[in-house]
């Protein structure tokens, strides 16, 4: 096949991109595929690759470089993808692109209207997944347990948030990476954090703070959706949740367990669970479930799901997948499969009488 990654992006998780886009470079199998890169600028502009340069960060692997190049890069309607007007050969694009204008639909919508198919989910469950507030109401409908919440749009309505009760977590209802995330102990703090959290978004969500072993998921299929036995996350020193630091400043922040120690009628409730919550989104091609194991009561809850999850040798998706028997080079591959077959499927839907 002939493969196009797009990386980088304009989202806050634009560093995250090209470490995950350098992983799939390492492992997409170069026999079977020929690939073609175009690297997307903080400030939005594309960049066709004229060769793939990956540097080494200490300590954390590799990240792809943006070579800037003069050439235009155009998506045609119906046409797929060009460059100085002449279109390239492309079978599949793969976004490792991580949080808005990647993850939340737009280039998804591009690549619809370009008529390519593309790893990963739709339009519709790329969006909803990004949207907190959304994805948990139709889980909730669904019946999949989430943490009870609160929706804030001003920093000023702490007392819809108040009701919520302490410990709270306050939260962008899109962001990533732990930005605007806080743990608030009493009403005191709630404006402030609420006021951070608005920076992120124009809605904060206020969650209770919830004691839990944070649990994650891998799942991988378009109409019957597979999960992979479950990792864990767990964060030690002296973070009181996985804040940022812990996720990418700190190395001794976060552990990564794959698998997780559980019981095998919680792994099994939590596979279940994963599948569920990811149909009810509408996702397709793959997204990782992450999930709250409170201590204390063993209640299960839905965090959040991720469309684009962290690509790099060492991110859970891909470890949790080949504790599960499938490795890296072949996950890949299916999730090319997935493509395809979603695309074809989609191309024999009509649209007229
Ligand atoms: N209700 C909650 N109770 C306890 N801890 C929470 C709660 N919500 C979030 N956290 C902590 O904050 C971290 C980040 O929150 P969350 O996963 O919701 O957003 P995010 O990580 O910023 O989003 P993404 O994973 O898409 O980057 C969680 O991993 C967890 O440690
Ligand atoms: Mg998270």
């Amino acid at each position: 096949m002939n493969v196009c990654i797009l990386y980088g992006g304009r989202s806050g998780e634009h560093e995250v991109s090209l470490r995950s886009a350098a992983s799939v470079v390492a492992n997409l199998d170069t026999g079977r595929h020929r690939l073609t890169a175009i690297g997307i600028g903080r400030d939005g502009s594309w960049h066709l690759q004229k060769r793939i340069v990956r540097r080494a960060i200490p300590g954390q692997g590799e990240a792809l470089e943006i070579l800037p190049s003069a050439r235009t890069v155009s998506v045609v309607p119906a046409g797929g993808i060009h460059a100085d007007g002449e279109r390239l050969a492309i079978d599949c694009v793969f976004p490792v692109l991580h949080g808005t204008y990647g993850e939340d639909g737009t280039v998804q919508g591009l690549l619809d209207i370009a008529g390519l198919p593309y790893v990963g989910a739709g339009v519709l469950g790329s969006s909803v997944s990004l949207d907190k507030e959304r994805s948990k109401r139709l889980w909730r409908d669904a019946g999949i347990p989430v943490v009870e919440f609160a929706v804030v749009s001003r920093s000023a309505e702490t007392s819809a948030a108040a009701a919520v009760g302490f410990p709270a977590c306050v939260k962008p209802v899109s962001a990533g990476s732990s930005l605007g995330v806080h743990r608030v102990d009493g009403a005191g703090g709630l404006e402030d954090a609420l006021a951070d959290a608005l920076r992120y978004d124009t809605r904060a969500l206020v969650e209770r703070f919830v004691d839990a072993r944070e649990i994650e998921c891998s799942v991988v299929g378009n109409d019957a959706p597979r999960a992979f036995p479950p990792g864990e996350v767990v964060t030690t020193g002296s973070h009181a949740f996985y804040d940022y630091e812990a996720k990418y400043t700190d190395p001794e922040g976060a552990r990564l367990e794959a698998p997780a120690r559980l019981e095998p009628a919680v792994r099994d409730l939590v596979m279940r669970t994963a599948e569920a919550a990811y149909a009810a989104v509408g996702c397709e091609g793959m997204a990782r479930v992450d999930f709250f194991l409170e201590r204390g009561t063993g209640r299960l809850f839905v965090n959040e799901i991720n469309t684009i999850p962290g690509f790099t040798s060492i991110s859970m998706f891909p470890r949790m997948c080949a504790a599960g028997g499938l490795a890296y080079p072949e996950l890949l591959d299916l999730l090319l499969g997935l493509a395809v077959e979603r695309h074809r499927r989609r191309a024999t839907v009509r649209f007229e009488k």
